[in-house]
């Protein structure tokens, strides 16, 4: 196991119990206090158990993936060879986690650079979207990874349909070297078909649900064709997998950031969680939260039938951006937010130099880095949210670089899976996300599926219109 000369991820929770005159709006200290660490030993015993029965599979990736981080990396190496653009198409947790990564690490304008492939990850179903992307990546040229661990999403398949017509068109009988899929080992029609085809497939292990899926081919073949060093982001995942199975959770990261965020949602009725980064590059990091978070922790019934309607709101924000934006709401809005700040070094500083000659009053600008002055400004951000009573933390990462990147994934899974079981819910399903995928099927004209359809249009048809 790799050693690090500097941690890859450190997390400060100095504003989180000190923000606010007389420490209005702070968690209570210690945020670790007797009767959470009590719950958390309890929420690690649990998660302890579906490690070991295998449920939580996920949690074993950052060593599990090396089979296929090695076969990423040999599909990679073809895939550059031969195309100009890489395609990923997948939605959730097949399109967020490699989107996050692909941006966290690399170039910010990496496709209007000598780069090749040029890296795309289309996951709405946006005609026009899709559209601009045949105009731009020339299905001759271009190589597409299909991503669902179901097989059967309806907007990734209906993708697939398309490109495959595209392609076909294009290359005819040769479509087949333009096709990379990743999906669950044994089930769904994709797998089937796949092997049918004899296609170039990856697999998401079985227990491992798509939100839960970066460390798998869904964000490391996109890594590798991007060039990233998909073992350093396994290396950064597994030297946070010893911290966030330790069990005195004092020593635990995750422990603590689920401590936090659920003792501010029941102590402090803080509903909503902003995560800041201070980097363009994080943004996206913002995105994968959000799905993680919102579809883990969001549930109506806990897991004894209760119905509970839990749930925190995650929300992403960028700095500096989002300080003429949202900043005003975080400081001066109600007081149910928390910010997560999120910083890492810059690869390099651009100097601000000597603006308008004769100027004093903005000369205080200048002989700084533009860098400086970003990082400069969260400091006051952090500054102003917690004098005006509210709670925040700052994640800091050693860099943009696959070590990190790795460190806080895999944080923020252990950490997403602890609250899980603070809250008694089941963190791994979505069955709020299936009625609407079951709606769209039946109006479609999913055969079987009549019943369903004249239900549902006779319940629209009942309903007053409001049109204005
Ligand atoms: O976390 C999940 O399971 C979901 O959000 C999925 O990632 C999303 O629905 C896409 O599913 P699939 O990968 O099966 O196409």
């Amino acid at each position: 196991m790799k050693t690090f000369s500097k941690p890859p991820l450190t997390i400060d929770f100095t504003n989180a119990i000190n923000p606010g005159p007389a420490g209005a709006g702070a968690i209570a200290a210690p945020i670790l206090n007797e009767a959470i660490v009590k719950e958390l030993k309890l929420a690690l015993a649990d998660n302890y158990r579906m490690r070991e029965t295998g449920e939580i599979a996920w949690a074993e990736l950052p060593h599990e993936a090396q089979a296929i981080a090695d076969q990423s990396v040999v599909f990679a190496k073809t895939i550059r060879n031969d195309f100009e653009n890489f395609v990923q198409m997948g939605i959730g947790g097949s399109a967020l986690g490699a989107q996050a990564v692909l941006e966290a690490v690399g170039h910010p304008y990496a496709n209007l650079t000598n780069q090749r492939p040029r890296m795309f990850v289309a996951d709405n179903i946006d005609p026009d979207q899709l559209n601009g992307l045949f105009d731009v990546a020339d299905p001759k040229k271009t190589c597409y990874h299909i991503v669902t661990k179901s097989g059967s999403t309806p907007e990734t398949m209906a993708q697939l349909f398309i490109v495959l017509d595209r392609i076909k068109a294009a290359v005819g009988d040769n479509w087949r070297k333009h096709l990379y899929i990743t999906t669950d080992p044994k089930v769904g029609a994709l797998k089937k078909w796949a092997v049918e085809e004899n296609l170039p497939t990856l697999h998401i292990p079985p227990k491992v649900g798509g939100r839960f899926s970066v460390l798998t081919s869904v964000g490391l073949l996109p890594a590798a064709v991007a060039g990233m060093d998909v073992y350093a982001m396994l290396e950064g995942a597994k030297w946070m997998q010893i911290r966030c199975w330790h069990e005195n959770p004092e020593q635990n990261p995750a422990a603590w950031l689920a401590a936090l965020l659920v003792r501010a949602d029941r102590e402090l009725g803080i509903k909503m969680f902003v995560m800041m980064p201070y980097s363009s590059r994080l943004y996206r990091m913002g995105d994968w939260f959000r799905q993680l978070w919102a579809e883990s922790i969001g549930k109506r019934y806990d897991r004894d039938g209760k119905e509970i309607f839990v749930g925190t709101t995650p929300i992403k924000a960028l700095g500096a951006t989002d300080q003429h934006s949202q900043v005003q709401l975080y400081v001066e809005g109600p007081k149910d937010k928390l910010t997560i700040f999120v910083e890492a070094p810059f690869d390099g500083e651009v100097k601000i130099p000597i603006g308008l000659p004769g100027d004093k009053a903005l000369a205080y600008l200048e002989g700084h880095g533009m860098g400086e002055l970003l990082l400069t400004e969260l400091r006051a951000t952090e500054r102003a949210i917690a004098k005006a009573g509210r709670p925040s933390i700052t994640i800091k990462l050693s860099g943009h670089n696959p070590e990190a990147v790795g460190a806080f994934l895999y944080l923020w899974e252990v950490t997403t899976a602890l609250a899980g079981s603070m809250y008694n819910i089941n963190a791994f399903d979505q069955p709020g996300v299936e009625a609407g995928k079951i709606t769209t099927a039946a109006l479609l004209g999913k055969p079987g599926m009549e019943a369903e359809a004249d239900a549902i249009n006779k319940e629209l048809a009942a309903f007053k219109k409001i049109v204005v």
